[in-house]
This record gives structure tokens, sequence and C-alpha cells, in this order.
């Protein structure tokens, strides 16, 4: 059992103490981080979520029994005069560095079990074993600063949204399915047998009809919940900052988001960014950077070099091109002097990545041109593919060929993973872009129908509308996404605040009128009173201060966060139920 508070108070945290301080009695509560044992002296250090304090604890002063008794995580009171430190102790690695207390007393208030792994290094641990005992890893100093930053962010982001005249609104958690393109969590209702209300995807529905209520400019820090495929940056509840405008076109959008990136970065003290954000057409996002999420923080473009093999003796290249394919290449800066082995290594992992080929290009010293197809392509169209790069005599091409989307995927793959492996991918810069322009509608393979690329309330460019009959997959859609080193941050549009249209997008998308109806009829019902143009996006969270933060998972800036298996594996979530619980809902599991 531990000593009692009884009535000590703090009168400093474990982060506080200066030379000003010396001589002044405190009051220091804490957990014991470290203890070192000098025999006739020991010294430990405490420390709370403000920072560490050295302790000093001496034979003189009666204690050498009590400190001799702590082990990391005891949880202690100290109470005892701030000295300064010997020189030869200072460390000034430490804000509290110069200084220590030496105990007068010592309250031992709790003691701890031996913890399954330390918490005064930052030794690495395996992910199952931090995330059972997640309320020790966040003892960690990294956790610690990484929900420090969350917290400012969302304060940053409310100070931001609030100055600018938006109003934070609350919306259902239990309420009805958004289509976000992912499966509902269900929750089954015990007052209507059978019924089941849907956790929310997004507040997609909600924000839209708080436009048609006249809220004018709506945010919310909020829950979303969608049952989907996991990976590093995907949880199945996540947070978004969510945004709609009444009165919006993307440029207001845009300026707005901007804006709040900027005086993000520099709440959290990360520096500036310049704005506006470049903007990126979909199409040409995927054709220069093989992804619609490009990392801008290196240049390297692929560029489309057809025309130097179009009518070149390279038979493969020429019946590419004449099939209706493409040639693309990617420069790769300063690597002219890649040896065979490293250009063999490209070739295989373009091999490995499911391309039937790949192939290089460089000047060489004399100013001759080499390549891997030098002889088969000859030396002018090698020349020219080079020239149409427009790469100097340090850099290297990579040439891909086939079906355009797919080289350029390739070549993209390779452009990352060339630019991770050379260190080209500083996590302390910040890249954003806009990607417009998006496609509308997706062809669903297996359904044999469209689906809406963003959903199914985005509205169409007003030039692309007179296609909605005739081709309605080369309609291009109001919308857009914000991407950050490679990372989608946010997606948004301007919505269909039209009846007709909203159904018209409903009937394009194959949803029946009586399915509509049925899914969404208080939201076209809402539709016909009055629906102001309105628009606006949505920005991923954990996303956002994962980046700031420079860490590789949303995981380690969320504090109870799921596996990759969507478990949580502190709390033993999902598990059964009680049978009874089961037979109030009238539920069987087959489970
Ligand atoms: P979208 O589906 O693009 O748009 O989501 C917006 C942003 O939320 C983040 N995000 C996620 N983060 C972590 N885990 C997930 N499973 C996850 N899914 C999405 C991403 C993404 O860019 N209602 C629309 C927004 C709008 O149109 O205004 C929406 O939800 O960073």
């Amino acid at each position: 059992m531990g000593e009692p508070l009884g009535n000590l108070v703090r009168t400093h945290t474990c982060g506080a103490l200066r030379e000003a301080d010396v001589g002044d009695n405190v009051v220091l509560l804490g957990w014991v981080h470290r203890v070192r044992d000098l025999g006739a002296l020991i010294f430990f250090d405490v420390r709370d979520r403000y920072g560490l304090t050295q302790v000093v604890a001496r034979d003189d002063d009666g204690l050498l029994a009590t400190a001799k008794r702590l082990r990391p995580e005891f949880v202690v009171a100290v109470v005892g005069p701030a000295e300064m430190r010997s020189d030869e102790t200072v460390n000034p690695k430490l804000d509290t560095g110069t200084v220590e207390v030496a105990a007068r007393e010592i309250r031992i208030l709790n003691e701890s079990a031996r913890p399954p792994f330390q918490i005064a290094d930052e030794s690495p641990v395996s992910e199952d074993l931090r995330l059972r005992y997640r309320y020790l890893d966040l003892r960690r100093p990294r956790m610690q600063q990484n929900i420090r930053l969350r917290h400012q962010t969302a304060a940053a982001v409310r100070q931001f949204f609030d100055q600018h005249d938006f109003l934070e609104i609350e919306t259902p958690v239990l309420t009805k399915s958004t289509p976000e393109g992912a499966r509902d969590y269900l929750v089954p209702s015990r007052v209507h047998p059978g019924e089941f209300f849907a956790l929310p995807q997004s507040p997609q529905i909600f924000k839209q009809l708080l436009m048609i209520a006249g809220m004018d400019r709506y945010f919310q820090i909020v829950r979303c919940f969608r049952d989907e495929d996991l990976r590093a940056d995907r949880q199945p509840e996540f947070t978004q900052v969510d945004v709609e405008i009444a009165f919006a076109n993307p440029d207001v959008v845009f300026g707005l988001i901007e804006s709040l990136m900027q005086e993000l970065l520099t709440a959290v003290g990360l520096g500036s960014v310049d704005v506006p954000f470049q903007r990126l057409p979909y199409a040409e996002a995927l054709a220069r950077y093989g992804s619609d999420k490009p990392d801008l923080r290196v240049a390297m473009a692929i560029e489309d070099v057809s025309d130097a093999f179009a009518e070149s003796s390279f038979q493969v290249f020429r019946q590419i091109v004449a099939d209706g394919g493409v040639i693309r290449a990617l420069p790769v800066p300063g690597r002219g002097g890649a040896s065979r082995k490293e250009l063999d290594d490209f070739v295989a992992r373009a091999g490995d990545l499911g391309a039937a080929g790949l192939v290089w290009a460089r000047y060489a010293a004399d100013g001759a041109v080499q390549s891997s197809v030098l002889k088969v392509a000859g030396e002018v169209a090698v020349r020219r593919a080079l020239e149409l790069v427009g790469v100097g005599k340090d850099d290297l091409i990579l040439v891909a060929a086939g079906e355009g989307a797919a080289a350029s995927k390739l070549l993209g793959q390779l452009r990352l993973e060339i630019a991770q492996k050379a260190g080209w991918l500083d996590p302390a810069r910040f890249a954003f872009t806009w990607v417009v322009d998006f496609p509308l509608l997706e062809w669903d393979d297996a359904d044999q129908r469209f689906a809406a690329m963003h959903h199914p309330f985005t509205s169409p460019i007003d030039a692309d509308i007179e296609k909605l009959s005739s081709d309605p997959g080369a309609v291009r859609a109001k919308a857009y996404d914000l991407v950050l080193n490679g990372s989608e941050i946010g997606g948004g549009s301007i919505r269909i605040h039209d009846q007709a249209m909203q159904q018209r997008m409903f009937d394009l998308l194959d949803i029946g009128r009586d399915e509509a109806r049925a899914r969404f009829g208080f939201f076209l019902d809402a539709l016909e009173y009055g629906t102001p143009p309105h628009g606006g996006i949505a920005l991923g969270l954990d996303r956002i201060v994962a980046l700031l933060a420079g860490e590789p998972s949303i995981r380690d800036v969320i504090a109870f966060p799921k596996t990759a298996a969507a478990v949580d594996l502190m709390a033993g979530a999902p598990a059964g139920v009680d049978p009874r619980q089961l037979k109030e809902l009238r539920l069987r599991s087959d489970g």
C-alpha cells in the first residue's frame, strides 16, 4: 500500500525548475524514471508529462532506506530544496539540467509492477506489446510528444474556424448509412428489433442539411467509422476536420484551407508554407507522377517520350505506340554514373512490380549516349528520348512502355522507391498540392456499372454536364483532394444542390428511385426547400498529425488505436456479448 498524498500540493512540474528557483523548497509529484544507486548517495529522476527532474537522496537525511525501495514507475512525492548541481553532473540536454532537488522527504504514493518494457529508454518494442499496454506506451516521450502535437493541432483548427465565423455543430453518431465507399458499422436497435443504425462514414449528408438549414459555415472535429481493409494510414474509426460552406466555389475552399495549413504549421512550430498550393489536374498527376497523390518533395516528373521511339528501329516500342500505347521516361537525377549492378537492380525491381521490361539511357562521358536498347533503337532515338526528358549528363532515365496509366504507375512507384532510398523525402519538408478535375464516375467492372468517384453528392463541372448522357465516363467533377507529401490528407467537392440533378446522378449510378427514396429520401426532400449552392471538404486529422510528427503510421498519433487487424488489444474488443444481450436485440450469432 502506498503512503497517502495527504495535503501535499505540487509546487513545480518536473520540467519547471531552473537556476532561479535554487533555494526554494519544492514539492514534485511524478513517476520514478531511473534510479542510480551510488551507495552513500542515490540519484533518481522524477518524471511527469512536463519533463524530468533529478533528485538526490543522501544518507545524512535518513532517506536512503526509502530511496533504496524505489523502482521505475513508482509514483512518488519528493519534498526538499532545489539546489545547483555540481559541475560534473550538469545535464545540458535537460531543461532542468542545472538543478536538482535535495530530498528531505520521499513518499511512495504507489508502487508499480515491473513494466513489460522500459519507459525510460526508447528502444524498440513490438507494436502488439505497446498496444496491449498502451497506457505505459503513452508514458514514453515520443508518444507524449505526439499526443501533445495532436492536441495543439486540434486547438489551432478550432481557433482558426472560430475566427473565420464557422460554427462547430455536432452531427449524430447513431444514424443512417452515408455512402463513402466503405462498409458500415451497424448498431442494432433494441426498441425496433431487426432495425439498425449505421455509424457515420462521414457527416456528409448532415453537413449538407446544415447548409440547407442556413448555418452558412460549419465545421466539426468528428469521429468517422469505416469498415474497410486497414493500412498504416487507415483506422476503422478516425477523425475528420469536416467543413462545409454555403455559396462556395472551389477557390473559396482552397483559399480557406491554405490559410488553415499555414496557421497550423506556425502554431505547432514547424515553420511556414507558401500559398497558393499548386493545382494539379488528376489526369496530369497520373501521367507525370503515376499517382493521384503525388509526393512533390522531389521534382522528378515522368515525361512522354513516345515521339522518340515512334519511328525508331526498335520494333517493340514502335508497335506499342502504333497500338495506342505510350513510352514514358522517369529522370533520375545524379544517377548517370550508376553501375551495371544498379541498373540491373532497377530492371529487376520493375520485373517484381509486374513490368514486362524497363529500359535505361544516359549520356556517356564523351557526349555519346548509352542505353540498354542502344543497338536496337539506335543513337538518334535514345538521344531524342534524353532530350525530351531534359536531363543532363549526370542523370539517368528509366523508360517504360505500355498502356499509359500502367507505364506511369510503374515509373511512379520506382520514383518513390528511388527517392526514399536516396533520402530525398525529407520528413521536415511539407509539399502540398491540390489534385483537381477528378472524373465524376468510375466504372466498376465487377458490378458492371458506374460508381461515384468521391460520393454521389458531388457536382459535375458545368462544361461537362452535356456529356452526362452521351459519355458519362468523361465527365469531370468539381472535386478536389489535398495531398501532402504523397498522402491524401483531405477530399471534398462542390455539391449538387438541385434535386433534379441529384436524381439524375442516382440514375447514372443505377440507384433506383425506390432505393434512392429508401436511403436518401429525407435528403432528396430537403433539396426541394431552397438549397443554396454549397461545397466543402474533410481533412484527415490523424494523417495530418502523423505527417507533422514524422510518424509513418497514424496509429502513433491516436491514443488508443486499433491494430492493423482492427482489434483493440488492450480492451480486447471486439468481443462476444452476453447471450441475454443478443436475445434482447433479437439477434443470433453464427460466429
Ligand atoms: P473522404 O472519404 O475523402 O471524404 O475522407 C476525407 C479524408 O479523411 C481521411 N480518411 C481516413 N483517415 C484515416 N482512416 C481512414 N479509414 C480514413 N478514410 C478517410 C483522409 C481523407 O482524405 N465526406 C467526404 C468529404 C467531403 O466531400 O467534404 C469524405 O469523407 O485523409
